[in-house]
């Protein structure tokens, strides 16, 4: 069962690791964490995640799902849909859209990104860490030069400012909606929601020089590229690219 508990910090370094130690110390699912500063903030693949002094949301939840470990890219993705729809609603009438394996986009610029982090005790998943980050109040001049084409944010798209805690609540509470419904039955419908907010659906992405087409999602979350000669390539991790 999923409790909503938001902790807010001024400042902290990664919230990751803030609601880490509060995993390790036995906080349940909903346990979450947000600063309002994050001075270190990780993202995917080792990269850093930038987020300018109290204009961004960076929120860290602690999950325990009772799902097998090979499924557990699908916690990313029940997080992706989540923002996606609390965007929707922050940015009406603009709708986000889902880049596998769980980057949120609107108007084809990066508005939100999701770090999930698993603690697996011998073959079972003890707990995740689902770190969101949401380019809220962010203006274009916030965002580093190089950056500037690729990124946008709820400020840029609308004009209007938002309340940082209460967008963390909404994600809260929108996250809570699924997360329960993922353990009353099961996750099989994450990738079929997932696959409806999907920009790349139907689309020709490369693999390594490998063409194929974007076709669905895989009950793991892993991507379907249909190969020329009608072959199923299935994808769990690594970068894919558009033509
Ligand atoms: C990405 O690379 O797209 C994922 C970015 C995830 C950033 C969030 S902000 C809150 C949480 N704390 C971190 O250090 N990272 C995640």
């Amino acid at each position: 069962m999923f409790k909503p508990n938001l902790i807010i910090l001024e400042q902290a370094e990664s919230t990751q690791d803030v609601a880490k130690t509060m995993a390790f110390d036995g906080a349940s699912s909903g346990s979450a964490v947000m600063a309002l500063h994050q001075v270190r903030g990780r993202g995917r693949s080792g990269a850093q995640w930038f987020a300018p002094q109290g204009k961004n949301l960076s929120i860290s939840v602690v999950l325990r799902p009772s799902i097998e470990v090979c499924r557990s890219p699908l916690i990313g993705m029940l997080a992706s849909i989540s923002v996606a729809e609390i965007l929707d609603n922050l940015c009406h009438p603009l709708k986000a859209f889902l880049k596998w394996p769980n980057d949120v986009l609107v108007q084809d610029k990066k508005i939100a990104g999701i770090l999930s982090e698993a603690r697996i005790v011998d073959t079972s998943l003890e707990f995740v860490i689902l770190g969101v980050g949401i380019n809220v109040n962010s203006s274009i001049v916030d965002f580093p030069d190089e950056l500037r084409d690729f990124l946008t944010s709820c400020f840029i798209l609308t004009g209007k400012t938002f309340d940082l805690k209460e967008v963390g609540n909404r994600f809260l509470q929108t996250l809570g909606r699924l997360f329960n419904k993922l353990e009353a039955d099961g996750t099989s419908f994450i990738p079929s929601c997932w696959e409806s907010k999907w920009l790349h659906k139907g689309h020709k992405l490369v693999r390594d020089g490998v063409k194929g087409i974007a076709t669905g999602i895989d009950s793991d979350g892993s991507l379907l590229l249909k190969l020329p000669d009608g072959k199923m390539l299935k994808i769990s991790s690594g970068p894919l690219f558009t033509e």
